[in-house]
């Protein structure tokens, strides 16, 4: 699935695990996004060459696992939304982070510009939210338009931080949550609703954390790289301003790394900084706070009232988060 990017596939082992009805609701997923980008006219080539560059398809697979085999219609135009809103969202987090890479291809921002890169991200949402509305799976508009605001909100957080080497822990957690957290709790809840099984409310607490040790791991990726693992350019964060836990539990060992200034850094004095972080110990300190999160959530999905088959899946999915990044 992943072309443009050689990340592990914590997908495949589980559709390897599960029956095949995870394979045919993912395959309808992959339909059902190649006929919303269509849509979108002049504008359709943008989006589907981000869309099959790759993507693991988390949060999708995450809302045909909440909902089990009896998922139906709504269960899959759900996760078609969701995958729409993230791919919206990583069109305009490139713009913001004036990324050049992306699923192992040129960002749209990098090859057509702001505006251009706007208007797909601004037209996917659109689609997301047509999508769902035209079929009248209003609980599903009102779910996902909530984490959208969130997702904003998070992005916009993180802007107005930019390059504030004192950013506290508890700003970055909630900026985490908002930016990340958010659409995998909401993918969860889409789930459970479209599927009619098991505790909202555990669903949505299982993948906040699951997307907080996501958003996590993702930060940790940034300093360690390379590239051609990810799928996206080594010390993004650093050349944007954008201070992760891997800075800050740096700046904990090495307070004169607090004193570097941010906005002089090019590429390769940022790589010399991902460097000197990677030397104190913190990636490796934020990988083991992501994996109590993980732990966290397998604890909230034991409670969810989920049958054994989709908790061990779920428990897949949340190992593989971690396994991504080992
Ligand atoms: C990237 O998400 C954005 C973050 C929340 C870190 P993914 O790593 O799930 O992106 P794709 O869809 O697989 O490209
Ligand atoms: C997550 O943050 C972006 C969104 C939730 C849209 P990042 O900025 O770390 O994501 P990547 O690294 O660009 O994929
Ligand atoms: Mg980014
Ligand atoms: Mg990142």
């Amino acid at each position: 699935m992943s072309q443009g990017s050689s990340v592990p596939e914590p997908v495949t082992a589980v559709m390897d695990t599960a029956g095949a009805w995870l394979v045919r609701g993912l395959a309808e997923v992959e339909t059902g996004l190649s006929e919303a980008v269509d849509r979108t006219g002049d504008l359709a080539d943008r989006g589907t060459a981000t869309l099959s560059a790759g993507g693991k398809r988390m949060r999708p697979m995450l809302v045909i696992l909440c909902a089990g085999p009896d998922g139906g219609a709504p269960t899959i135009r759900a996760a078609v939304a969701v995958e729409l809103i993230h791919t919206a969202s990583l069109v305009h987090d490139d713009v913001l982070d004036r990324a050049p890479l992306r699923r192992g291809v040129p960002t749209i921002f990098s090859t057509d510009g702001r505006q251009t890169a706007t208007s797909v991200g601004d037209a996917l949402f659109a689609e997301a939210f047509g999508l769902l509305s035209r079929s009248g799976d209003m609980e599903s508009v009102g779910t996902l338009s909530s984490t959208a605001v969130d997702l904003v909100r998070g992005e916009l957080m993180q802007r107005a931080a930019a390059f504030d080497m004192e950013l506290s822990e508890a700003d970055y957690f909630t900026r985490c949550q908002l930016k990340t957290g958010s659409l995998f709790s909401a993918a969860c809840v889409l789930g459970g609703q479209t599927g009619g099984a098991g505790d909202l409310e555990a669903m949505a607490g299982f993948g906040a954390r699951v997307g907080l040790a996501f958003q996590l791991l993702d930060d940790v990726l940034d300093i360690s790289g390379p590239a051609d693992r990810t799928g996206k350019a080594r010390g993004t964060d650093l050349l944007d301003g954008t201070v992760t836990l891997p800075v800050i539990e740096a700046i904990r060992t090495d307070e004169s790394i607090a004193g570097i200034g941010m906005r002089d850094l090019d590429e390769t004095s940022a790589g010399v900084l991902c460097d000197r972080i990677e030397e104190t110990g913190a990636l490796e300190r934020v990988r083991s706070r992501a994996l109590d999160l993980i732990g966290d959530a397998k604890s909230v999905l034991a409670d969810s009232g989920l049958d054994r088959e989709r908790v061990e899946l779920l428990e897949l999915v949340a190992d593989g988060v971690v396994l991504r990044y080992s």
